[in-house]
């Protein structure tokens, strides 16, 4: 079960009162106040100001605004501000900026621009964190530490080059060990010596973004600089553990980021707090599936909603407004799905830089009188009241779906079978079919053991392209001892090094899924396949048809168009006590829907029904209170009937909801079961 992570429940955001004259910060703070908002995140991008020479610290400002916060009660989110170069360090030394995957070195500019392995970097940013929390430990209401944000920029440069090299003789020992892992008599890429090896960037192995002649070399150097980027991370963490031993340290993520290991870096962070901007047309459900990721990134546990936009953003094609109630409804959907705080970037609109025309609290008009703050109000007032009750459930699911970074770059390595077979679209196709039944899932990394799998009645693994070592076997023991388990295309092909195992997909899941592919054909979107189910009806696929032939399993769906009509589309196998699956191509709604149901059926997953738009969500409490949420995430009233194990009290006015009832546009009930 879970525990709250914070002592009240936070409301608040990036607030950079450093950008602008202090006069203006009393009047934020007033009408940051009315709004119900309790907590600032501060600190972000200041490092300019902190040191502005190498030997030089300056803490005057930031004292003036942490005094300001603190006479006001407001919880303090501290950032270590090291996401971005002070011009001096850029000039004086040059390594600390990163080398970008088309070779040129960074000049000072931009942010999210350090080299990881930069001696410089390693030595000046640690050193800031832990003079920001030798300074600002004991300060009241201080909530978290915010180690850098949004780490991402890899790093081609010489030192990361020397330091890949050594990490690669700790993993491999000798190079014929690495000539073998890599397969690199492929094209002549034989190395000789250690020296040999070059980063793999657009000078080199990568020739254009995931095109690589040697995944494997690829995708090591994607874990060499995940880890290092993570290391970054705990040499900040250290430098502030000397000085704070209790205060719960972050870093703020992106959900499906794809080049960092957040299961990895997760296991650093004390909580975990991401950034949710989902793009104006995102269907609920891909917003809902990142944040059970984030939990699944922390094992389950309570998280911050560290960014969202009140309104809009400005960095995306369009920045379209949230509707009205649409920021409301899109926390609660957060809150549904395990967070503790809701955040925003940012409080107050800047005047100048690239994010002036980015949504926040205060926008330029510089008045409470705005649809905006007045939705920011209301929210604010109801989580005054409610939020503390919300804080520290655990969100309980039956079904998983296995999320590993490693497939993800080796399904970006993969170099067909077609470009529009994108990683984590085949994760969310089948998220989505059990989303559309309410069914609560867990994101969980490959490598849970078979104990822990035997907890869920499914667990799915689309395109789980790389099976690392003992994941069959976990997998296999799951199955035997009653599990159902859902492989597809591209899931099982390949091993650690990303070397294809023979005898026919899936590959490590062949025996289990008792049927091998032989052949994957690309659909352009122009040509579908037709796909007759075992009831008679016919779906459509998509992207790509792998050729299925059943050995003991049984056809569930076989392809009824082109040269492969009759061929098995869709397989199932009996092993154990358990099933295991095999669905070769890219249904469409009517045959996910199809598929979610025979996985409903054979195993018992809890489901309820719901018009589109409509998220049922439970969150469970050690005290054993239950809440159940119910969002409209779209524009229309919609009817809902609610089962009478999901029927309760509103927490809003102590009023019965049972049964049928209707939501209004982007409204939301909150219902105490018990
Ligand atoms: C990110 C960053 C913020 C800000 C927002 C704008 O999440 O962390 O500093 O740039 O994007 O959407
Ligand atoms: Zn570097």
């Amino acid at each position: 079960m879970a525990q709250p992570i914070f002592d009240r429940f936070y409301y608040g955001g990036d607030w950079n009162p450093e950008q602008w004259s202090e006069d203006v910060w009393l009047k934020d703070i007033k009408m940051l106040e009315d709004a119900g908002i309790n907590e600032a995140t501060i600190n972000v991008f200041s490092w300019a100001q902190l040191q502005p020479s190498e030997d030089e610290y300056d803490f005057s400002t930031l004292d003036r605004i942490v005094k300001l916060l603190v006479d006001h009660h407001f919880g303090i989110v501290l950032a270590t501000s090291t996401a971005a170069i002070p011009a001096w360090m850029a000039r004086r030394h040059p390594d600390v900026m990163y080398t970008d995957f088309n070779g040129a070195r960074h000049k000072f500019g931009d942010r999210h621009n350090p080299c990881p392995n930069s001696p410089t970097f390693r030595k000046y940013a640690p050193k800031l964190a832990g003079k920001l929390a030798e300074r600002y430990a004991d300060t009241p209401g201080l909530v978290a530490w915010h180690v850098s944000n949004e780490y991402g920029a890899y790093c081609y440069c010489d030192n990361c080059r020397e330091a890949w090299i050594e990490w690669l003789k700790a993993k491999y020992g000798t190079v014929e060990a690495l000539n073998k892992a890599w397969y690199s008599h492929f094209w002549g890429h034989t190395i000789y010596d250690w020296d040999d090896i070059v980063v793999p960037n657009a000078l080199s192995d990568e020739w254009t973004p995931g095109c690589a002649t040697l995944s494997a070399a690829a995708i090591d150097y994607r874990r060499f600089m995940s880890r290092s980027i993570t290391r970054c991370f705990t040499d900040e963490k250290a430098a502030i553990r000397q000085f704070d031993t209790k205060t719960p340290i972050t870093t703020n993520l992106m959900s499906v980021f794809m080049d960092i290991d957040y299961f990895d870096l997760g296991k650093e962070l004390d909580v975990i707090s991401w950034d949710s901007y989902p793009r104006y047309d995102f269907p609920a459900s891909a917003v809902a599936m990142r944040h059970d990721l984030m939990r699944g990134v922390g094992g389950g546990k309570p998280y911050m909603l560290m960014e969202q936009t009140p309104s809009q953003q400005n960095w995306q094609p369009y920045n379209s407004l949230k509707r009205p109630g649409q920021m409301r409804v899109m926390s609660y959907q957060a809150i549904a799905h395990g967070a503790d705080t809701v955040q925003f970037f940012q409080l107050r609109r800047s005047i100048g830089g690239t994010e002036r025309f980015h949504g926040a609290v205060i926008s330029h008009a510089d008045t409470e009188n705005t649809r905006v703050f007045r939705e920011v109000s209301q929210l604010g007032a109801e989580l005054k009241t409610y939020g503390k009750e919300y804080m520290g459930g655990s969100v309980e699911s039956q079904a998983a779906i296995m999320f590993d970074w490693e497939s993800y770059w080796a399904m970006y390595y993969s170099s067909g079978p077609s470009v529009l077979l994108k990683y984590v679209d085949e994760v969310h196709r089948y998220y989505a079919a059990l989303y559309r039944r309410n069914v609560q899932v867990d994101m969980i990394p490959s490598t849970t053991p078979a104990d822990q799998l035997a907890k869920y009645k499914v667990v799915l693994a689309p395109a789980l392209i790389m099976v690392k070592p003992g994941v069959a076997e976990a997998v296999e023991s799951y199955v035997r001892g009653g599990g159902r388990f859902v492989a597809t295309t591209m899931s099982g092909i390949a091993d650690e090094n990303d070397q294809v195992f023979l005898g026919g997909y899936p590959g490590a899941f062949r025996e289990l899924v008792g049927s091998w592919g032989e052949e994957i054909d690309a659909l352009p979107p122009e040509r579908p396949v037709s796909v007759r189910l075992e009831d008679g009806r016919e779906v459509s696929g998509s992207i790509v048809a792998e050729l299925i032939h059943p050995v003991s399993s049984r056809v569930l769906a076989s392809y009824a168009s082109d040269f492969y009509a009759g061929v098995a589309a869709a397989t199932v196998n009996e092993a154990g006590e358990g099933k295991a699956y095999y669905v070769g191509t890219d249904m469409d709604e009517a045959g996910m829907d199809w598929l979610a149901d025979v996985l409903v059926r054979d195993s018992g997953l809890d489901t309820v029904e719901t018009p589109h738009d409509v998220e049922v969500r439970v969150r469970d409490y050690d005290d054993g209170r239950r809440l159940v949420f119910v969002l409209n995430n779209g524009g229309d009233t919609q009817t809902v009937d609610l089962p009478e194990r999901l029927s309760g009290t509103s927490v809003f006015d102590g009023k019965r909801l049972a049964g049928l009832f209707d939501i209004e546009p982007y409204g939301l009930r909150v219902i105490r079961v018990r």
